[in-house]
């Protein structure tokens, strides 16, 4: 895959000066130039704003908004702005509204509120987006293109009579004739066998649960529906402007969509990153949703919205600390983002979001927000080298969206399993080590990993089997847990036992789970098998009763009717060896436990650091980019490696034991020639 490098170090918001006086543009323009601001979302929702209605355009007032900032120096993230109809649409063509799963209509207000499947809303967004793409395709603001804005947060589900049309074409076209979808969706459960097209319902309200593989199946085409909305606007868009980079803002910690099969239509991610200023956030949080922001075309990516402060939509909302957006973007872009960008520039007066923070507050330039913005703003051209170098990863953790739909809404075992739970709970084992890991979807190249994790792998999709066999046996280690291998993608499942295909691998079988209430715990008891870990460790959430069929157990449960049987097995495998772990332990087990199997792989920890200081690399050509981020609201000392450092954002040498400030952030140079 071609990597695709952003020719700047982007840095901005999203800018509405639609909704202010003219006056206060050119206001906006010298403060764009203080804070050192190139890059501007805007047109995202102005759909309205350019077509009042079916026959009149006008596009004089965004005309003069993409020259205002071309003369100023400032690039324009240009929205499609398809995210919200015009009134007069919904009035015109109702059809355009979505329908919920009572059968109720949705009505216009608010935004993202339109029936992804209506052809009116296709053909209406096409005729937008051409003729954006024709009058600005020369603009010389124009630097990239922001399809709609982050697809079906809002809305996920449309259950039309349109859309339930195209459903059973799309289910026609997957299976053929109806005989075989029973059979593969198992409809003859509950008796729910249709004979016809025609009978095919999605999982509309029902008196009981719906049958669990039509669930998957009807998000896949939903997936699938919101990738043609982009994808129409992207064909169009490619066509007249060619070499204009195309992007869609992606959300934080979001299952709606599968985004890895979204990843291959843009030219580069991009996302909304809100996590919660609190002062109790695990900063892994972000660090996690980075790396997956990365993994999902294994490239940089950017942050395309990041709150300035705090947001408005929280039960009770939070600022970011003095110092904290800065760590927080500055950890960004050591998981890989090359751009920070924020909501919004300049806080809005009316609507819903006039509380969320905002790079000019409603106090304006003096204010602690715009200062800290202006000093972040000033210290980038130093961070510009670092555009386009790769993070460095040595393990993999493994996301499949499918599987974190399936489990989450499959019935039992229990309703208190969240699949990115279990993924944190591995990934912050590793964080807290400076141990770096790259997400990755199951169908990725594994071999230049040395470790290879996949928490909660419940759908083994044809052809993973394979490919992790292949990278144990050439020397991987390989690690899984309970709810692994059960279920084919079709949500069926595997005949003779769990983890399924994995069982070779893995060298075991579960013969019973058993799912613990939040108060109930078991135990891992570890022997002399597992170098760095003694003594007992917390299980929690669940537990597998494991048969051994070639494995060797390291750790056994230490309570129950099943006190003694394996918790932790590890089969050899060629010249690697397959780790299953038969519950959810607590850090105090992972975090040792992961730290060996790595250092046997021989992948070690960036730098040793304090508690709550992060470090990450990134590389090109030979040179690195130590990040050290200290996470801590009081201050730290940080022993760096060997030899001396140019920090790039003091511009100065250091070496040594260096002290670092709270929520402060070191980004060295290494090997400094
Ligand atoms: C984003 C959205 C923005 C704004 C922001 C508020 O998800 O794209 O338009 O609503 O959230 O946090």
């Amino acid at each position: 895959m071609k990597k695709f490098i952003l020719s700047g170090l982007y840095f901005g918001g999203d800018y509405t000066p639609e909704h202010f006086p003219r006056a206060v543009m050119d206001e906006d323009m010298r403060l764009m130039k203080q804070a050192g601001v190139n890059l501007a979302t805007v047109n995202v929702f102005s759909w309205v704003q350019l077509q009042p209605n079916e026959e009149a355009w006008t596009f004089d007032w965004l005309d003069e908004v993409m020259n205002t900032l071309a003369e100023n120096g400032v690039g324009a993230d240009l929205g499609t702005a398809t995210a919200s109809t015009p009134a007069w649409m919904a009035k015109t063509y109702p059809e355009i509204l979505p329908i919920d799963d009572k059968g109720l209509p949705y009505h216009h207000g608010s935004r993202q509120t339109f029936n992804p499947n209506s052809p009116v809303y296709r053909e209406k967004s096409a005729i937008l987006v051409r003729k954006l793409a024709e009058r600005y395709r020369n603009h010389p603001a124009l630097c990239m293109w922001h399809v709609n804005n982050e697809l079906s947060q809002l809305l996920n589900y449309d259950y039309s009579d349109i859309t339930i049309r195209k459903f059973r074409a799309w289910c026609q076209a997957r299976f053929g004739t109806c005989e075989a979808m029973n059979r593969t969706w198992g409809l003859h459960f509950w008796g729910n066998n249709i004979h016809d097209w025609d009978e095919l319902m999605p999982p509309m309200r029902t008196a009981h649960q719906v049958n669990t593989s039509l669930l998957l199946d009807w998000k896949r085409f939903t997936n699938e529906c919101y990738m043609e909305v982009a994808r129409a606007e992207i064909e169009i868009l490619r066509e007249v402007t060619p070499n204009v980079p195309v992007t869609t803002n992606f959300l934080y910690e979001f299952k709606n969509l599968d985004y890895f099969a979204w990843a291959d239509m843009l030219d580069f991610i991009s996302v909304s990153s809100f996590p919660d200023p609190k002062v109790t956030n695990h900063p892994g949080e972000a660090a996690l949703s980075h790396d997956m922001m990365r993994g999902l075309k294994d490239q940089p990516f950017v942050l395309l919205e990041q709150a300035p402060s705090q947001v408005n939509w929280r039960l009770a909302n939070v600022n970011k600390k003095p110092g904290v957006m800065r760590l927080w973007s500055h950890q960004g872009m050591a998981h890989g983002s090359d751009g920070f960008l924020f909501f919004q520039w300049r806080a809005s007066v009316h609507g819903s979001e006039k509380f969320h923070s905002a790079m000019v507050p409603h106090i304006g330039e003096d204010s602690r927000v715009f200062r800290e913005m202006t000093a972040f703003g000033r210290e980038l051209p130093h961070l510009r080298e670092i555009v386009g170098s790769d993070v460095r990863a040595d393990i993999a953790m493994v996301l499949d969206y499918n599987t974190w739909w399936t489990v989450e809404f499959t019935p039992g075992p229990t309703a208190l399993l969240s699949y990115l739970d279990n993924l944190k709970a591995y990934h912050y084992a590793l964080f807290e080590q400076n141990l770096t890991v790259d997400v990755v979807p199951v169908d990725r190249d594994l071999s230049r990993y040395k470790v290879v994790i996949a928490p909660l792998l419940y759908m083994i999709k044809p052809g993973f089997k394979e490919s992790i066999e292949r990278f144990t046996a050439s020397g991987g280690v390989f690690v899984t847990t309970f709810f692994s291998g059960v279920v084919n993608e079709f949500d069926e499942v595997f005949h003779g036992g769990y983890p399924g295909p994995l069982s070779e691998l893995l060298g075991v079988k579960v013969e019973e789970f058993e799912a613990m209430k939040p108060y109930v715990q078991n135990r891992v008891v570890v022997g002399d098998d597992l170098p760095g870990l003694s003594g007992d460790y917390d299980a929690t959430l669940w537990c597998d009763i494991l048969q051994l069929h070639g494995a060797t157990p390291l750790a056994t449960f230490g309570e129950d009717y099943f006190k003694g049987s394996p918790a932790v097995t590890m089969n050899e495998f060629g010249k690697g060896r397959a780790y299953y772990i038969a519950t959810l332990p607590t850090k105090d087990f992972l975090k040792p436990f992961l730290k060996q199997l790595c250092a046997e792989q021989g992948v070690r920890p960036v730098l040793e650091t304090p508690e709550g200081v992060e470090a990450v690399v990134r590389s090109r050509d030979g040179t690195d980019y130590l990040f050290v981020l200290n996470h801590n609201y009081e201050p730290v000392e940080v022993t760096l490696p060997p030899g001396w450092h140019f920090d790039l954002l003091t511009q100065i040498r250091v070496e040594g034991v260096v002290a670092l400030g709270p929520v402060q952030t070191l980004i060295l140079k290494e090997n400094p020639t």
